[in-house]
C-alpha cells in the first residue's frame, strides 16, 4: 500500500466504555488493525522511527504488541522476540512481575532469546502506566540487552507512563495520545 503521511490512525481506534473494568475507558485498536491502511501506516510510522535507533531486534510484549512488533520486524529485515504472559513461553525462562492499570501479571523471556550487548526496541501497541515496558526493559537488561527505546501506537499521558520511562531514561516515542 502507498504511504498515507495525512491518514488520522487516532479516528481509526474505537473506545469501548467499562471495559475490562468500570470506569476504564479502553482504547480497542482491532479496529485500526483491521482497516488495511490504517494497519500498513501505523507499522510504517513505528518502522521508521525503530529504524533510527538502529536495533538488532524488535521485542515485542503480548499479546496486543505481537501485531505491530511482529510486521515492524519484518518490515525491517529484523527478527522479533517475543516477551510473553507467564507459563506461556515452553524453553527456560526469566521472569519479572509488574503491575497494570487493571490488575497484576508476570510477563517471561527465553534465556538466550537475546545476546549480551545487543540493541533492542520495544514495541506495544498501548501506553497507560508504563508498568509493562518497564518490567519488559528489567528482563532485557537482566539478559545482557541495551534497550535503545520503547515504540508505542497509543499514548494514555494522564496515566503518567511517559513520565515515568523519562524518569527512568527509557527513550519513547507514540503515534497518537488519548486524554
Ligand atoms: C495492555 C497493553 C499494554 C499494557 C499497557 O496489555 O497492550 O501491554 O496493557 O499498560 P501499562 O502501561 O499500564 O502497563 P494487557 O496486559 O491488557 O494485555 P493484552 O495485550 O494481552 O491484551
Ligand atoms: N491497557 C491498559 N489500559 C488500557 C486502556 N485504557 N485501553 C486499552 N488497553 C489498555
Amino acid at each position: 500500500l502507498p504511504p498515507q503521511p495525512d491518514l488520522d490512525l487516532a479516528a481509526l481506534v474505537r473506545t469501548i466504555p467499562d471495559f475490562p473494568k468500570p470506569g476504564i475507558q479502553f482504547r480497542d485498536i482491532t479496529t485500526l488493525i483491521g482497516h488495511a491502511a490504517g494497519f500498513a501506516e501505523s507499522v510504517r510510522r513505528l518502522s521508521a522511527r525503530a529504524e533510527t535507533y538502529r536495533p538488532d531486534f524488535i521485542v515485542a510484549v503480548e499479546a496486543r504488541g505481537f501485531l505491530f512488533g511482529a510486521a515492524m520486524a519484518s518490515a525491517m529485515g529484523l527478527g522479533v522476540v517475543p516477551v510473553r504472559k507467564a507459563g506461556k513461553l515452553p524453553g527456560v525462562t526469566i521472569g519479572v512481575d509488574y503491575e497494570l492499570e487493571y490488575g497484576v501479571d508476570r510477563l517471561e523471556l527465553h534465556e538466550g532469546a537475546v545476546e549480551a550487548g545487543h540493541r533492542v526496541v520495544l514495541v506495544d501497541d498501548l501506553l497507560a502506566t508504563g508498568g509493562t515496558i518497564l518490567a519488559t526493559a528489567e528482563l532485557m537488561r537482566a539478559a545482557g540487552a541495551e534497550v535503545a527505546a520503547a515504540l508505542f501506537v497509543i499514548d494514555l499521558p494522564d496515566l503518567g507512563g511517559a513520565r515515568r520511562l523519562n524518569e527512568a531514561g527509557l527513550p519513547c516515542e507514540t503515534l497518537i495520545a488519548f486524554d
